[in-house]
């Protein structure tokens, strides 16, 4: 396929996202169903709270990572600097999205190093890209690039199978990821992008070595509907029946958490706000993980880019979370993990 009708292809991505995002952000979501037990009786001080978190030795000031969205053309470009530069000022970590377009056409991303370089900063690739010598190479380059803190690996079968110019052979992923955990000198985390992590794959990525894991649940940006959305009418009757498929991010999370006690997770999908980060925190995961709602804040429908939107969305993220914690009578965002599900 040329670089053109794949730049077209991600211009696409961004738009619909943004679209199909702020049209079911109103829709109840199975995290609305949780709730956080409430203490009349925090004996805290709300100033005095400790929302930091610990993650591939950085110390942010919050658990939150902005997960990867896009790269390889001008616009993902100018993106991914502002989502990087906000990120850093902010101390929270920032993925970028695939670099397979930016490496194979030769470019290199080294600058948002360059000018950010206490960035926590993760790299990504496409898991039907990193099998195969070839595939390990491309992933040590992707991980060299920017001196990545760690490189990401989406798994998304479900998008490639509705996408049109999809990938149909997923075999040899699971080895290759396995190569990779041994052989990159580099952590290894791996995502979905919207359909979820189930308890059986954390599994099997636990068996291959993997220490980090995105559960990318169903309930955020739907990859199912915004390719759904690109097809014809009838490849849309064909697909249709599958634009609910996934696991919720409740059941992701517990389900990870049951199937791998020492995996660091990360809780993506439909994540909007701070309450929500801490409800994940209370059904196990380490962090929160937000894209879509950080692109809505980033870029208004004209693509005027806003970076002072964005730094208010992560503040008030900070402030939320803050909140929870003291409401819940917890003086950190540890305690959060520990208080007990009734
Ligand atoms: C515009 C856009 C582009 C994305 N591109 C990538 C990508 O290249 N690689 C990837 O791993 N995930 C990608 N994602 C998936 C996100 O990292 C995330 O897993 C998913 O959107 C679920 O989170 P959300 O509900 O907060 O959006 C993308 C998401 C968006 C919104």
């Amino acid at each position: 396929m040329s670089n053109n009708s794949a730049s077209k292809r991600k211009d696409a991505h961004l738009d619909l996202a943004r679209k199909t995002l702020a049209e079911t952000r109103d829709s109840t979501r199975p995290l609305d169903e949780i709730e956080l037990p409430y203490c009349a009786l925090p004996e805290l001080n709300l100033d005095e709270i400790d929302i930091t978190a610990r993650f591939l030795s950085h110390q942010l000031s919050v658990p939150l990572l902005i997960t990867g969205m896009t790269g390889g053309t001008a616009r993902a470009d100018k993106l991914n600097a502002a989502l990087v530069e906000v990120a850093c000022q902010h101390q929270i970590a920032v993925g970028l999205g695939s670099q397979r377009a930016s490496l194979e056409s030769g470019q290199s991303q080294k600058n948002l190093r360059k000018n950010n370089p206490k960035a926590c900063l993760i790299g990504n690739l496409g898991a039907v890209q990193i099998v195969g010598d070839t595939g390990f190479a491309l992933a040590q380059r992707a991980a060299d690039d920017f001196e990545a803190d760690a490189l990401a690996i989406h798994l998304n079968p479900l998008q490639e199978a509705i996408q049109p110019e999809g990938d149909h052979g997923w075999q040899g992923v699971e080895a290759a990821i396995m190569r990779l955990v041994d052989k990159l000198g580099c952590p290894i985390l791996v995502k979905e992008v919207g359909a979820g992590l189930s308890a059986p794959v954390v599994r099997r990525l636990h068996a291959a070595g993997v220490r980090h894991i995105d559960v990318a649940a169903r309930g955020g940006t739907n990859w199912a509907l915004i390719e759904w959305l690109r097809q014809n009418p009838d490849k849309q009757a064909l697909y249709s029946p599958f634009l609910s498929m996934g696991i919720d991010l409740p059941n992701a999370v517990q389900g990870a958490r049951q199937a791998a006690p020492d995996i660091t997770i990360i809780a993506s999908g439909g994540v909007q706000n701070g309450l929500d980060i801490a409800k994940t925190l209370f059904l196990g995961a380490d962090m929160g993980g937000m894209a879509g709602e950080m692109l809505q804040a980033l870029e208004d429908e004209a693509r005027t880019l806003h970076p002072s939107r964005l730094s208010e969305k992560i503040e008030q993220v900070q402030t939320q979370l803050r909140l929870a914690c003291f409401l819940t009578g917890s003086k950190s965002v540890r305690d959060l993990q520990k208080l007990p599900i009734l």
